[in-house]
C-alpha cells in the first residue's frame, strides 16, 4: 500500500505491508515558508507539485518495490489546506487510474493515530483500543476518543483558534527567534524558569470548562506573551527570552496534558496516545509522562519520524480498512479541508 500525504507543508510518501513499514520519505517546504513565519498555503501546494514525483520514486526505491507491485494507492483527502490536499488527491487518483489499482481516501487525523501501528520496537505491546489521542502540530490540536481505527473515532475537542504548534511559531517570532519556532522555544526554555511569569491557561477556568472541557485556545496566551514583552521593551528593560520561553512552554504543556488526562479519567480510558510535531517538545513529553503515571494511564508516543506528517500513516489506515473488509473510495471523492474525524475513509 502506497500512501500520499500533502495536507500541510510536508510531502510524505510511505509504503507499508499491513503494519510493516517499508518506506517513509518526506520532502518539506518548511524553508520556503521561513521568511513568512508560517505556512503559506499557495507556496505549500506548489511545493507539493514539484516534490511529489521524486518523493514517490524515492519511496519505491527505499521499499524495493515497483509501481506494478503495489496493491493500492491511499491519500490524505482531509482535513488540511485545500490547495495542498488537492495536489495529493490528484496525484493518487492519477496513479490509481494509470496502474488500475484501488484508491483509498483517508482522514489525516486518524492517520496520526494509525502511525503507532508501524512502530517496530519489538517487545512493545501493540496499540490497544479504545484510546484517547492528543494530536498537536502546526495545523491541528485535537483530542480524540478512538474506539476503532477503521470506523469509530470521535472528536472530543479541538482548538478554537490557533494550533499549538502555530502558537509556538508566533511566540518565537515575538521573541525574535527563527521559524519554525517550536524547537527554538524548546531549546531556549531549557535555560529558563517556567515559574518566572504565570501566563494564562486557555479555556481552563470553571466557566470555560463547562462549555469547552476538551477544547483548546492559544490566542489569549500568545497575546499575553506579546503584552508582557511589549511592557518590558517600553520600560527599556531587557527581555528575558529563556524565562519567557520556559513560562510559555509550561502554559502550553500544562493545558494540553491536563485536558488529555481529564478525558482519560472522564471516559475511563486508561490509555493516551500522542501525535503531531509538537510531541517533540521536551516539556510536553515530560509532563505527559508524569501526569499519565499519576493517573494510571498508559502513555504511547510513536517515534518522531512517524509523529510528524507522513504518508506511511495514511497507508497504514487504508491497509486496516482493507483488512476490515471495506472497499475502495469512489474516484469522485475530492479533497475536503474540513473532513470530520468520524469519516475515517471518504
Ligand atoms: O507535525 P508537524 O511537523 O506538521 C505541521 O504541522 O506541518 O508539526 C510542525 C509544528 C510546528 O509548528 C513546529 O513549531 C512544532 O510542530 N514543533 C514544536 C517542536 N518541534 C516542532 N513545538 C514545540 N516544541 C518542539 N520541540
Ligand atoms: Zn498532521
Amino acid at each position: 500500500m502506497l500512501g500520499i500525504e500533502t495536507s500541510c507543508d510536508e510531502t510524505g510518501v510511505g509504503i507499508v505491508r499491513g503494519t510493516e513499514l517499508l518506506a517513509n520519505v518526506i520532502a518539506s517546504s518548511m524553508d520556503e515558508h521561513a521568511r513568512y513565519g508560517g505556512v503559506v498555503p499557495e507556496i505549500a501546494a506548489r511545493a507539493h507539485l514539484e516534490a511529489l514525483e521524486p518523493t514517490i520514486r524515492a519511496a519505491l526505491a527505499e521499499a524495493g518495490v515497483t509501481l506494478a507491485e503495489l496493491d493500492a494507492v491511499a491519500v490524505t483527502s482531509g482535513p488540511g489546506l485545500g490547495g495542498a490536499l488537492m495536489v495529493g488527491v490528484g496525484a493518487a487518483k492519477a496513479l490509481a487510474i494509470a496502474l488500475d489499482k484501488p484508491f483509498y481516501a483517508v482522514n489525516h487525523l486518524v492517520g496520526h493515530v494509525g502511525a503507532d501501528l508501524l512502530r517496530d520496537d519489538a517487545g512493545d505491546a501493540p496499540l490497544e483500543l479504545p484510546t484517547i489521542a492528543l494530536l498537536v502540530s502546526g495545523g491541528h490540536t485535537s483530542l480524540l476518543h478512538v474506539r476503532s481505527l477503521t470506523n469509530d473515532v470521535e472528536l472530543l475537542g479541538e482548538t478554537i483558534d490557533d494550533a499549538a504548534g502555530e502558537a509556538f511559531d508566533k511566540v518565537a517570532r515575538l521573541l525574535g527567534l527563527p521559524y519554525p519556532g517550536g524547537p527554538q522555544i524548546d531549546r531556549a526554555a531549557a535555560e529558563g524558569d517556567p515559574r518566572a511569569v504565570r501566563f494564562p491557561r486557555g479555556l481552563s477556568l470553571p466557566k470555560d470548562l463547562a462549555r469547552h472541557r476538551y477544547d483548546f485556545s492559544f490566542s489569549g496566551l500568545k497575546t499575553a506573551v506579546a503584552r508582557h514583552v511589549e511592557a518590558l521593551r517600553d520600560a527599556g528593560e531587557e527581555v528575558p527570552v529563556a524565562d519567557i520561553a520556559a513560562s510559555f512552554r509550561e502554559a502550553v504543556a500544562d493545558v494540553l496534558t491536563a485536558k488529555a488526562i481529564a478525558a482519560c479519567r472522564d471516559l475511563r480510558v486508561p490509555r493516551l496516545l500522542l501525535g503531531g510535531g509538537v510531541v517533540a517538545n521536551a516539556r510536553v513529553r515530560a509532563l505527559a509522562a508524569e501526569r499519565a503515571e499519576a493517573a494510571g494511564v498508559a502513555l504511547r508516543i510513536p517515534p518522531l519520524s512517524l509523529c510528524t506528517d507522513n504518508g506511511a500513516m495514511i497507508a497504514a489506515i487504508a491497509a486496516q480498512r482493507i483488512m476490515a473488509g471495506h472497499g475502495p473510495s469512489d474516484l469522485g471523492v475530492g479533497a475536503d479541508s474540513t473532513l470530520p474525524v468520524t469519516v475515517v475513509q471518504a
